[in-house]
């Protein structure tokens, strides 16, 4: 199977040996403790999951200007973004071991405990210069620059050991897997090449062809359907209408046995290209061989090109820094010609009135006004899900 990036074995935070957790448990109740924000939350919870394999905790602050400025630490690892825990709260000392609570479960309930090596102020020179490098803007209208530029300006590093998984096993019991989870899932299978689909969205047609297609076209055992479990901007599709609606493409459009449907607990970060590397390394983690980056692959507004985080894997990567390689697809769409979905390259004879494009603005207003898509754009089965959904926000 594929190596986990960066070791050869994977090393999850998450403290599996019961007795152990049990002990922290009751340490951690007589520790110092902060408020986690949201996102630090979310990377305790990848890293407790050994999907950021090989952290050993939260990046300091040389490292996270060095990820940021050229994806590598001070010490070479390659990584795609900073893996920070910046906070505004005060008093933490260097040298201190403290608990970590969460602040996405009532009665925020430690999440890790840290050993705090390090506490370093983060100036605004330095918060913009690394948003700038992940975001490539620094406008605040950006989901992710807002958020990123308002988690704090103290940066706590230092090695964590994760007591639990947030909020993820108990909302998305189904759907919630570590990376430990799915690479034994995947060998149980038997898959030696795994293909990885990232979404945040609900999948119509052109997604779930996209599957299909890369399945197909790299001869593939298996599809990885990933789903993004943690916070997304206002306006997004909910994780639990989302899972309900992928479930059910899958079981009624694709052969048993040949689709994982996952999820991983991660706030989204709209990051484009920098996101669709990160990615990568935590597919690799999984054990997957390919990850599918298609057309604006985790971005938002206009703030990348189409193809940007294609192109990120080229022109930025280096080409030893990853194992799993990435499957490149063009923007996909129904054909009213050839009566299925296509890819764009390969129709060279269209133009844009031989497909069916909807925008996601057109989809949801007919979606809450109770109209079906049109079935060359969404199975049926899913826009009833989708039509339910909206129909009671709007009600
Ligand atoms: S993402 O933010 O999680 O990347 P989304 O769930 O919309 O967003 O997309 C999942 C994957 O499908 C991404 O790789 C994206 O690039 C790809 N994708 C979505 N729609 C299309 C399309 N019409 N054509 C090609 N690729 C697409």
């Amino acid at each position: 199977m594929i190596k986990p990036h960066g070791s050869d074995e994977l090393n999850p935070l998450f403290v599996y040996d019961v007795e152990q957790r049990h002990a922290l448990v009751a340490e951690a109740e007589t520790l110092p403790s902060i408020l986690l924000n949201s996102a630090a939350a979310a990377n305790a919870v990848m890293m407790g999951g050994g999907y950021f394999n090989p952290l050993t905790g939260y990046m300091n602050l040389a490292d996270a200007l060095s990820v940021a400025e050229k994806m590598h630490t001070v010490d070479g690892l390659f990584f795609p973004v900073p893996v920070v825990n910046m906070t505004n709260e005060g008093g933490v000392e260097a040298g201190s071991r403290i608990a970590l609570r969460d602040p996405n479960v009532e009665g925020n309930p430690v999440l890790a405990v840290m050993d705090v090596e390090a506490v370093e102020a983060v100036s605004d020179e330095q918060i913009n210069y690394m948003a700038e490098k992940i975001f490539r803007t620094l406008d605040e209208n950006h989901p992710g620059v807002a958020t990123f530029s308002g988690l704090g300006r103290t940066l706590l590093s230092g090695p964590i050991q994760v007591l639990n998984f947030s909020y993820f096993q108990a909302d998305f019991p189904d759907t919630f897997r570590t990376a430990v989870e799915i690479r034994n899932e995947i060998a149980e299978h038997g898959w030696e090449k795994v293909v990885a689909f990232q979404t945040r969205n609900p999948m119509h047609r052109a997604h779930e062809e996209l599957c299909r297609m890369a399945m197909e076209q790299l001869n593939a055992d298996g599809v990885l359907i990933h789903m993004l479990l943690g916070k997304l901007k206002p306006g997004d599709i909910p994780a639990e209408v989302r899972d309900a609606s992928i479930r059910k493409m899958v079981e009624v459009y694709f052969p048993p046995n040949t689709v994982m449907v996952t999820g991983y607990g991660f706030d989204m970060l709209y990051a484009g290209p920098r996101e669709a590397v990160l990615h990568a390394v935590f597919r690799q983690n999984c054990g997957c061989t390919h990850l599918i980056v298609g057309r604006d692959h985790a971005g938002v507004g206009d703030y990348y090109g189409g193809f940007d985080a294609q192109t990120i894997f080229d022109e930025e990567v280096p080409d030893d820094a990853l194992e799993l390689e990435i499957f490149s697809a063009d923007h996909t769409a129904y054909s009213k010609k050839l009566n299925k979905v296509v890819m764009m390259r390969d129709v060279p004879d269209h133009t844009n009135d031989d497909f069916v494009l909807l925008s996601g603005t057109a989809v949801r207003e007919m979606l809450g006004k109770g109209i079906a898509p049109p079935p060359e754009f969404s199975r049926p089965e899913v826009a009833k899900i989708l039509s339910d959904y909206y129909q009671l926000q709007d009600s």
